[in-house]
């Protein structure tokens, strides 16, 4: 089978088209041919090795775990171990393989069942592709760290990739009708179109210090100190991060619970919990309440160049590696 495989750390340039043998699924696994798969933020990090703890996972000196990148996946069952229960060949099926080996960008991969839901018949491959990990940080980060409540006033931060595309619709359904969304300028369009209220253009104002403060903030790049953010807050206001980098993540560790003692204001981390809500998803999608922003697709073939776009930050929404045989159903 054809796959996308990465024998360095480096630049989406380290990645080659190969072919590879396809893989075998073991007795609670099935075999996947994927249809269509979305970048993230971790396959970016786990191919420059940076920061440190995706070598810490991944290898030290070269990629020796994961070869083939990619966990956002879709596509059809060919084959299933002896066994799983859940799934048969030719279900369709999406989900996160990040907790079970990463591999999506490729012609077939295997999983085990317990990370993989029915995609609704209704939802493209490349719709189903988009939806895992981002959504799942999304509904996570609102609902169940952040607690969201009818009636807020919220920020997103980072607002028009992956995460951010998703959480406004879900805070809308929420009863949140005072959304702004923070990011750069090329975006702001789009952002305006998925329904928030509100955009501010980070290369051009702060929105720390406008003055203007926040029941909840959804942070998906830490862009700013905690300070910042605490004074972004309403008074009784929660601060909840995504990710972002390694030092801000460990001041917010740090200095959340100090905050917390002085003020009413909170911090919060997601710690992502890989495809918990993917039936939540389905039933908002079936009802036409929430609908992925997609972005491309590529080819398979064309996967650095996805990785390139990704990378620099062009894309918006979710960026879709499209199969071939995609084109055939
Ligand atoms: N907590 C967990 O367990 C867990 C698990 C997986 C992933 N994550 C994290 O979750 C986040 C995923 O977010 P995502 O999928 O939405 O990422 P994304 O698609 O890359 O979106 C991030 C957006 O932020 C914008 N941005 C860049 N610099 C910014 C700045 N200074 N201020 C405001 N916006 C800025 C980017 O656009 P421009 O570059 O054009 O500005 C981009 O549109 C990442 O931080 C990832 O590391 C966390």
């Amino acid at each position: 089978m054809k796959a996308i495989v990465y024998q360095k750390y480096g630049s989406p340039d380290v990645l080659e088209l190969k072919e590879v043998e396809k893989p075998v699924p073991k007795d609670d696994e099935v075999l996947v041919k994927v249809h269509a798969a979305s970048i993230n933020d971790w396959d970016w990090g786990l191919l420059q090795g940076t920061p440190f703890i995706n070598r810490v996972e991944n290898g030290f000196r070269k990629p020796r775990k994961y070869k083939i990148l990619g966990c956002d996946i879709a596509g059809r069952i060919e084959a299933v171990g002896k066994n799983v229960k859940q799934f048969q060949p030719g279900d369709e099926v999406y989900g996160d393989l990040c907790m079970c080996g990463f591999g999506g960008f490729a012609e077939y991969v295997c999983a085990r069942e317990n990370v993989l839901a029915l995609k609704p018949a209704s939802m493209t491959f490349d719709e189903a592709a988009a939806i895992p990990q981002a959504a799942m940080l999304a509904v996570q980060g609102l609902r169940d760290i952040g607690q969201i409540q009818s009636g807020q006033k919220l920020l997103i931060n980072g607002a028009g990739g992956g995460v951010g595309t998703f959480a406004v619709q879900l805070a809308k359904l929420e009863g949140v009708d005072d959304v702004t969304g923070v990011d750069s300028s090329g975006k702001l369009d789009m952002m305006r179109a998925m329904g928030f209220n509100h955009v501010i253009d980070y290369t051009k104002e702060d929105f720390t210090k406008n003055g203007l403060r926040y029941d909840l903030i959804l942070d998906n790049k830490m862009s700013r100190s905690v300070f910042d953010y605490m004074r972004a807050l309403s008074p009784n206001g929660v601060y909840v991060t995504t990710g972002g980098s390694m030092v801000r993540l460990l001041q917010a560790l740090i200095l959340g619970p100090l905050i917390s003692m002085f003020s009413k204001k909170k911090i919060r981390l997601v710690i992502l919990k890989p495809n918990k809500d993917l039936a939540y998803m389905n039933q908002l999608f079936e009802t036409g309440k929430v609908k992925p922003v997609l972005d491309g697709p590529f080819k398979l073939s064309e996967a650095p160049e996805a990785m390139r776009y990704f990378g620099e930050g062009n894309h918006k929404g979710k960026v879709i590696i499209t199969l071939e045989h995609n084109k055939e159903t």
